[in-house]
């Protein structure tokens, strides 16, 4: 048993979504909640820059006593992880790898951010468990300003969504899972869904996340008591007015 928090972290409000299946399946647990603003969005910035940030929240998530820190970005799980894995003691997880160990389609779509598709992360974890996997991977860089920015339910959203996907050759390429490989995605889901059909599967990182994450906890006696009720502490690096009115619209009042 462990009272201390779990702590995890975005360039913004994306990873709020990975927060939400945590909760969901860990209501025992408490989580402390760091969003990047001053430094959104991190798709178009260097792996260096990158670990520079998320080295600061690594710190400031330590100071915090968490227990472990969970990298609720694709991006910086794509950039920073293995630098701050070898260097920090505290167990830190990423988005990636446990999602790369459940899927067994031949055909794969990845879409996340540039900086993500850049570092072929997703291309190495998926062939690291299903080597003659194809995998389709596009740069979807206006989503996430757009999710930042409330335009979710805009009517020109589904245009920009329209010509991402159609970069995906879902219909030639035969792709019946496409990962939403950045965190900010789960929240233009039905969009997505609308444009790509029922029958292609939208695959949630932060539901895979969270089980991959409680059987950790469960495997080390981590958990917090079962008769504590989680709490939230939420943060952010720059206009915590806007991260809040972000957070609120994504169903986490503050
Ligand atoms: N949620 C981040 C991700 O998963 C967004 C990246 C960004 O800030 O561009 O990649």
């Amino acid at each position: 048993m462990n009272k201390k928090a779990i702590g995890m972290f975005d360039s913004g409000c994306g990873g709020l979504t990975v927060l939400k299946k945590y909760m969901k399946l860990m209501p025992n647990e408490d989580f402390i909640y760091f969003g990047d603003t001053a430094h959104l969005p991190y798709g178009d910035k260097s792996p260096e820059k990158i670990i520079e940030y998320c080295e600061e929240i690594v710190k400031f998530l330590i100071s915090k006593d968490v227990k472990m820190i969970i990298i609720a970005c694709g991006t910086a799980s794509a950039t920073a992880y293995e630098y701050l894995k070898n260097k920090y003691d505290i167990e830190i997880r990423n988005i990636i790898t446990p999602t790369a160990s459940t899927l067994t389609d031949k055909n794969i779509g990845v879409i996340a951010t540039k900086a993500t598709i850049k570092s072929k992360a997703w291309k190495k974890a998926i062939h690291s468990f299903n080597p003659t996997a194809n995998i389709t991977s596009v740069a979807c860089p206006l989503f996430v300003p757009i999710i930042e920015e409330c335009l979710i339910e805009n009517e020109g959203t589904s245009y920009f969504v329209k010509e991402y996907i159609n970069k995906l050759n879902i219909k030639s390429s035969n792709i019946s899972s496409i990962v939403l490989g950045c965190t900010h995605y789960p929240l233009l889901k039905q969009q997505i869904q609308n444009e790509v059909g029922a029958n292609v599967r939208l695959i949630d990182i932060g539901e895979i996340s969270a089980k991959d994450s409680l059987n950790y906890l469960i495997a080390n006696d981590l958990q917090n008591t079962p008769e504590h009720i989680g709490t939230i502490e939420l943060f952010a690096s720059d206009d915590f007015e806007s991260f809040k009115e972000n957070a609120k619209n994504i169903g986490f009042t503050i």
